[in-house]
């Protein structure tokens, strides 16, 4: 038996290699229970959960919801425009309010980095039994979607047995905006994890030379490192160069509104030099793996033939993946251990 030992979950940062493998096994759980028919187990039935989401969402708001319905908990959803927030009301507050209502857990996500912290720490201080559980915070997290990648990654490469092992210096290339990207930042944590050596590929207005200390670089509320060894992390200017011999790629999604005029000359010359095509991917000898977190932008980032004809595009199946993750997840804060 394993007991799971977070009540929140903030960051991949703080996850031993026993975390990720009980939200693994369990995913793998709950896949083959999906695929032999049963779509629904009474696992967390009369427990609540809440989606708090302050900012767009429509992969992990609705997977989050659905993985939650599966495992029979009962499913209670804001909408900041018609919620108490236009009255002033805060986040904390309505936070406070929430788990006042007996939330189990709470799915957070928030435009500000650290927020999750924040909600929690106050959780703690009124001793509510509330988890929070971040679906993705400003710049800083988006732990299930970091989990869903790797999950695909090692699926995509494990022979027979689901086996996290296979990362092991894999060369995982993730190409564009790494600086504003949450996404980034969790795969890094998960990749390296598991002894990935990741490539980031972009140019320096999108990639800073600060993100080569990123896994020795303590951000707040860091636990002590709690994984042995990690794999290494190093950038590379040129897509030509990196793509030759990445093992996979992961793209990331150009966020147009941070972009004309700060921090690209346009869109066209990122997509000149950096947006992934079949051309591009040529340059590899193998049909190497390509994921995207989504929303994409089709024929910035990614040629739309590459999503639509690649026969190795896992995108959907990140999307499909994410449901049994964030079911794990949901279990494990509600039920502390797995047998
Ligand atoms: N990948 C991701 O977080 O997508 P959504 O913004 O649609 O949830």
């Amino acid at each position: 038996m394993q007991i799971w030992p977070h009540k929140h979950i903030h960051t991949l940062a703080n996850f031993s290699i026993q975390d990720y493998k009980s939200v693994f096994e369990l995913a793998k759980r709950f896949d083959a229970l999906k695929n032999a028919g049963t779509k629904r187990i009474p696992a967390l039935q009369g427990a609540l959960v809440t989606s708090l989401f302050f900012e767009a969402s429509t992969r992990t708001k609705n997977s989050f919801e659905l993985a939650a319905k599966r495992l029979s908990a009962d499913v209670q959803t804001f909408a900041p425009s018609s919620s108490s927030l236009t009255k002033g009301e805060t986040i904390i507050d309505t936070a406070i309010t929430y788990s006042a209502m007996g939330a189990d857990t709470l799915v957070i996500r928030h435009s500000s980095s650290y927020i999750t912290f924040e909600i929690a720490k106050k959780l703690d201080a009124i001793n509510s039994k509330t988890s929070v559980l971040n679906a993705g915070d400003g710049l800083h997290s988006h732990p299930s979607q970091g989990l869903l990648d790797i999950y695909t990654l090692i699926k995509f490469f494990s022979k027979k047995s689901l086996s996290p092992e296979v990362l092991n210096s894999k060369k995982i290339l993730i190409i564009g905006d790494v600086n504003h990207s949450r996404v980034a930042r969790s795969n890094l944590w998960a990749l390296s994890a598991f002894g990935a050596d990741v490539i980031l590929c972009g140019p320096k207005t999108l990639i800073s030379d600060e993100f080569n200390n990123f896994l020795t670089t303590p951000t707040p509320n860091q636990l002590e490192d709690p994984v042995k060894t990690r794999g290494s992390i190093t950038i590379c200017r040129s897509l030509e160069e990196s793509i030759k011999i990445a093992d996979a790629v992961i793209v990331l999604r150009i966020q147009k509104e941070r972009m004309i005029g700060n921090l690209l000359s346009s869109i066209d010359s990122y997509s000149l030099n950096y947006g992934l095509t079949r051309e591009k991917l040529s340059l590899n000898s193998k049909e190497i793996p390509i994921l995207h977190p989504g929303p994409i932008n089709r024929d910035i980032e990614i040629s739309s033939e590459l999503v639509d004809q690649y026969p190795n595009c896992l995108i959907n199946d990140q999307v499909k993946n994410g449901i049994p993750i964030r079911m794990a997840l949901l279990y494990l804060l509600n039920k502390s251990t797995v047998t």
